[in-house]
């Protein structure tokens, strides 16, 4: 049963599918850093929710598990990647790929691990298949089009509330909308069952996305596993600096957008001075409105769904949990 089943327990199930994955193979500068940020850990957010998904709608969270895999591997791919584009020095606490080796070996190691998620789905039967690849691939490509944004966004100083909410719907809450409904799928869950996990997914995911917003700024850099400030560095356009100048009295708003204009080497002093902004300006209050209103319309998409009462409370416990997270 569902239920009788804790987080812990999908997590330790698929780690221990995910070891027999790693494997050292030649070249080693190919293999190594794979196995390498595969091995850092992480939450595993999303391969646990596809094996969940699949046992609430009745089906057998083993035949998940190469979706899982599939949906993990991305996952890190995309990390590998982002850590490139980011200029990030920091992944779950430990020295990023492109760091520990250059950046050629980043994108190389990347691009294995994004066709290595692809092999995982050879296993299914045919209509199962095509279902899995065809959301899959749209899925990959959004996350292609959320992260060109993200980008696009740093050099920008006009961008809106609903630009950034479609930016991270795609960069981050697509794949665990995917991930969700990949379980439905497998578990040959009515499409509209389908359709409406996948939308508790993404809006799961918009929360989620939120709320790392959030911890990039005010996290404990003992703990968090990545650089505290990093999206200030970059000038990234978060719900954070969006709303802060949206209500930052002019002086402040002016000398936000400023700070947002400019690299300084030493980061120290902007990254103090903006989380200040961030505080006073009642922004860091509205992120936490807008984390637990999306992690509310997330529930509300679960009233749609024919599943028991006390299957959509272990997704609720889940999502709550996730709104309470450090890391
Ligand atoms: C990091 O994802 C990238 C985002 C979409 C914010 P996670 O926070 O799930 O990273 P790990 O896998 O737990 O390290
Ligand atoms: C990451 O967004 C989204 C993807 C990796 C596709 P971020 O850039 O905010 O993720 P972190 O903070 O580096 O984990
Ligand atoms: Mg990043
Ligand atoms: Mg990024
Ligand atoms: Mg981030």
């Amino acid at each position: 049963m569902a239920n009788s089943k804790t987080i812990d327990d999908y997590r330790v199930q698929f780690v221990s599918h995910l070891a027999q994955e790693i494997q050292s193979k030649e070249p080693k500068n190919l293999y190594e850093p794979i196995n390498y940020i595969l091995g850092l850990g992480g939450k595993r957010l999303r391969p646990v929710l596809t094996l969940m998904t699949t046992d609430l709608f009745g089906g057998k969270s083993k035949d998940a598990m190469n979706a899982a895999l599939a949906v993990e591997m991305f996952h890190n791919f995309s990390l590998v990647h982002d850590d490139i584009m980011d200029d990030a020095p920091l992944r779950r606490g430990k020295t990023t790929v492109h760091e520990k080796w250059d950046i050629n070996t980043g994108i190389l190691s990347g691009d294995a691990m994004l066709i290595n998620s692809y092999q995982f789905f050879e296993s299914y039967p045919p209509n199962v298949f095509k279902e899995l690849i065809s959301l899959f691939s749209r899925t990959a490509i959004e996350v292609c089009e959320g992260q060109q944004y993200d980008v696009d966004f740093e050099s920008r100083d006009d961008v809106s509330i609903p630009e950034y909410l479609k930016m991270i719907e795609y960069k981050t809450a697509v794949l665990v909308a995917a991930a969700m409904k990949m379980g439905a799928i497998i578990a040959n869950a009515p499409q509209e069952d389908a359709n409406a996990i996948y939308d508790f997914g993404k809006n799961l995911g918009l929360a989620f996305q939120l709320q790392d917003d959030f911890l990039d700024a005010f996290g404990n850099p003992e703990s968090f596993g990545k650089q505290v400030g990093g999206d200030i560095i970059e000038n990234k356009k978060t719900f954070l600096v969006l709303k802060a100048i949206e209500l930052a009295p002019k002086e402040q708003k002016e000398g936000l957008m400023h700070l947002y204009s400019i690299r300084p080497k030493e980061a120290a002093s902007k990254i103090e001075t903006v989380k200040s902004i961030f505080l006073e300006s009642g922004a860091v209050e509205e992120t936490n409105i807008a984390i637990s209103d999306y992690t509310q319309k997330a529930f509300d998409a679960l009233n749609a769904i024919n599943i028991s009462e006390s299957n959509k409370q272990v997704l609720k416990k889940f999502g709550e949990n996730l709104m309470k997270r450090t890391v």
